[in-house]
Parts: C-alpha cells; structure tokens; sequence
C-alpha cells in the first residue's frame, strides 16, 4: 500500500473527508499512516468506505490515531487476538432475549463529544458500520473549529480562560437523561476553549448533552451563555450529516467536534466501536 493510492474527497464543506484506495485488512506503511494522520487533523472526521475488518483490524487501524482501547492482557490460556476483541463496544438496539446486545441502541441523540464528562476524555472514536436501517440514524458532525472562528471577537475575549462543567450518566440520549445530583454519575472540568495539540487550531468544546455550567459563573448568566453557545455549534454551516452504509469506517476527532444522532425505525442497526485514549 502506498501513499499515492490515497484519494481523498471532502464530504461536505462543514467537516469531514472520504478516504479510498486503502484496504484496512492489510497493514500499511508509515507513509500512508502519516498521510491519513495529517488528513485526520485536517478534516477531523474520516470515512473509509467498502471496508471488511475484523476487531483486530479495528484495532491496529485506531493505533495509528494513539492508543486504542483495547490494550487488555490475555486471560490465561486465551490469545493477544481474542485479548484485543475485548476492547469493543458494539453500538447497536439489536436485543436477545429482550435485552440490547449493545450500546446506545434506540433512537436520536444529542450533541456530545465521547469522554468529555471524564479526565481525559476519549481522543477519538472509531465506528465501523456493519447493519444500518433503510432510512435515519444517520451520525452529525460539528465543526467546532469553524464554530470558534466564526464567534465575534467579544465573545472570544469574553470565553477566553473559562472552565465548564460536563456530567454524563453512560447510555443516556438527552441532557433530561442525566439527572445533576445524580452520585453514580461521571464528571470532567475542561477549559471552553481548547487548542488542538496537533495543528494549535483553537476549537470550542462543550455539548448540549454533556456541559452543564461555567465554573465559577452565576448559574442564570451560565445558562445564557451556554444556549447560546450551543445554538451556535450546531447551526447547519458547521454541520454533516452522514448516512451510514455498511462497511464505512469512520474515526472523528472528540478534540475539535461534535456528533448526534438523528432517529431511526426499529429496523437492526449495528456499529462497532473502539475508542482512543489520550496516553496516561
Ligand atoms: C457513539 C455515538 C452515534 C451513533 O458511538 O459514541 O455517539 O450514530 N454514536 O450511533
Ligand atoms: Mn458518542
């Protein structure tokens, strides 16, 4: 695999690009790594089309981005292989015995960066898409470097050194879902505006389903500003839509974007997912 198979399309103006010409059951080489990486910081969500991966292919993709989450020692007698499948999550509302087989299974949901109620949160997230319904559930991404750049300079100064507060209860779809006072819940403290450590673009990061308050703030002045905030992220000039088909392997950056979820019937929907962690 070399470098100059690589085509890369953009999918929208918002965000995002189509990547062909790599078969991600093969390994590639540094070249071709460092030239999705390089795409990847460039347009923060990437799409692979036509892929047939097994977990540890997912795996060994998501490690070109830093660690993937699926590093776990193998169970006595079990192999490195069987180890890695662990690490998986499976985004799905196919039920046995009544029961979800996975994650997240029904319906919409709201914006929200992946980990972003933690410390650190996720990097980034990978989704490989293996049964889709015939029509909704697509995934939205935003743009949250071109929602930052287009804030007017009042609100950039205004901005500039807040902390917010993001709280998420695992599985829940709506800001409602979670309830505050909540002790089993997850809470992360990170600043409103951050700078990606690859390429020092400044981005906004906060969710309508996750940010709750500024720290420090008096709380009516928070709300206003976050509903404020939260309209502007997710206007449509910084948003795509994208309608899965199975076999795309999508990776999106959770530094600089936002997705949600638009809602679907309930026909069988099934994704699988590894996420990436920063180092610890
Ligand atoms: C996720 C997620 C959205 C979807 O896996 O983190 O938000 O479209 N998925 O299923
Ligand atoms: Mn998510």
């Amino acid at each position: 695999m070399t470098t100059l198979a690589i085509n890369v399309e953009p999918m929208s103006p918002a965000i995002g690009a189509r990547i062909r010409g790599i078969d991600w059951r093969e390994e590639v080489d540094e070249a071709t790594a460092r030239a999705v990486h390089d795409a990847f910081v460039r347009y923060h969500v990437l799409c692979f089309p036509d892929q047939k991966i097994t977990p540890q292919d997912q795996v060994r993709f998501a490690g070109i981005f830093g660690p993937p989450d699926a590093r776990y020692r193998p169970r006595s007698g079990e192999s490195l292989d069987a180890a890695r499948t662990r690490g998986v999550m499976l985004v799905s509302n196919i039920r046995k015995d009544g029961v979800p087989i996975g994650s997240l299974p029904d319906g919409e949901m709201m914006f929200h960066s992946d980990g972003a109620h933690r410390n650190p949160p996720y990097r980034a997230t990978t989704l490989f898409a293996i049964k889709i319904p015939s029509r909704g559930g697509e995934t939205l991404f935003a743009n949250l470097q071109a929602a930052y750049a287009a804030l007017d300079e009042e609100t950039k100064a205004r901005i500039d050194g807040l902390q917010v507060r993001n709280i998420y209860n695992y599985d829940q779809t709506d800001r409602e879902g979670t309830r505050e006072d909540d002790p089993n819940n997850s809470v992360g403290t990170h600043a409103l505006v951050k700078a990606h450590p690859d390429s020092g673009v400044k981005s906004l990061y906060l969710s309508r389903l996750m940010t709750r308050y500024v720290v420090g703030m008096d709380r009516a002045e928070s709300d206003a500003l976050l509903d404020r905030l939260f309209d502007h992220i997710e206007r449509p000039e910084f948003v795509h839509a994208h309608a899965w088909t199975p076999g795309d392997l999508v990776i999106w950056d959770n530094r600089c974007t936002n997705h949600a979820r638009n809602d679907f019937p309930a026909e069988p929907r099934l994704l699988r997912r590894y996420t990436i962690s920063e180092p610890a």
